[in-house]
């Protein structure tokens, strides 16, 4: 078994490549952060192939699709991605088509290409894409991310349901906070901790590892999110939305 984990230099990325290495699973890693690869391939108990590759960028995208072929993984999962808290227009375009272009285009393109590999090779496999339960909402001051997110768990869906046939499973994990950086990113560093109310690493990873095994199609690994979520559906959507609005806010707070 091979397996390739996207988004590997840190937080959960990193966190599941040690889960992984501790089940002597050998990994494909890549991220932009060249020091954190090197670091990880040192440490890591397992063969490590390392890819420096920026997901936004199509020629970056198109080397680590080159190694997906050389290697064909058993397992994949799309984990890169970053979201950005505030109004759309307190960022700038870019960094909001960055946020489709990582969270969106780079984990279909690395799904459709992953799963043709598999096909090709006539082996079974594994795909994890990592949203979010931000995708179960529309979700003002997180607008671009929770779109994307919902994108990518509807998109695979559907995808598992066309690959299952194949041996080739399209699985969506739908984490609520997670204790990373990503909240430290998102604010641009005004946070600079991760909420308290986060789960933690462990705890993420392990939810990660038992998706893959149980083969469950979409997993939210928080109860309080699986409670939010069904509570959203049965209230005024513009209620849910005010909510939203000011969650980000009061949670990071928090
Ligand atoms: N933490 C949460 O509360 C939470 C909740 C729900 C879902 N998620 C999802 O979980 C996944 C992992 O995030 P995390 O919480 O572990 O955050 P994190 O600690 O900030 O890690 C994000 C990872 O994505 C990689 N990445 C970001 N932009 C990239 C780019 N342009 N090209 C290549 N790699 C890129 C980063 O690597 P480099 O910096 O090396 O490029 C890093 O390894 C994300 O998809 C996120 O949306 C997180």
């Amino acid at each position: 078994m091979v397996a390739l984990v996207t988004g590997a230099t840190s937080g959960l990325g990193k966190s599941l490549c040690q889960l992984l290495a501790s089940k002597n699973i050998p990994l494909i890693i890549t991220g932009r952060n060249e020091e954190e690869l090197t670091n990880l391939k040192q440490t890591l108990p397992v063969h490590v192939v390392s890819c420096k590759a920026d997901l936004s960028k199509s020629e970056d995208r198109k080397r680590l699709i080159a190694l997906i072929h050389e290697y064909t993984p058993d397992l994949v999962v799309n984990n890169a991605g970053f979201g950005l808290y505030g109004d759309a227009l307190s960022h700038t375009t870019e960094e909001q088509m960055d946020i489709l272009r990582v969270d969106g285009n780079a984990v279909l393109e690395i799904t459709l290409e992953a799963a043709r590999s598999l096909k090709m090779a006539g082996k079974p496999g594994t795909i994890l894409n990592i949203s979010s339960a931000a995708a179960f909402f529309v979700f003002p001051k997180f607008s671009v991310y929770s779109a994307v997110k919902g994108f990518v768990k509807q998109v695979s869906i559907a995808l598992d349901e066309e690959m299952k046939p194949l041996g080739i499973r399209v699985l969506t994990a739908c984490p609520g906070q997670i204790k990373t950086a990503f909240r430290i990113h998102a604010s641009k560093g005004v946070y600079h901790k991760p909420s308290r109310y986060a789960m933690c690493l462990k705890s993420a990873s392990e939810h990660l590892w038992h998706q893959i095994q149980t083969g469950k199609q979409v997993y939210i690994f928080d109860a309080r999110y699986r409670v939010m979520i069904l509570m959203s559906r049965l209230l005024p959507r513009s209620l849910v939305q005010k909510f939203l609005g000011n969650f980000v806010k009061e949670s990071n707070d928090g």
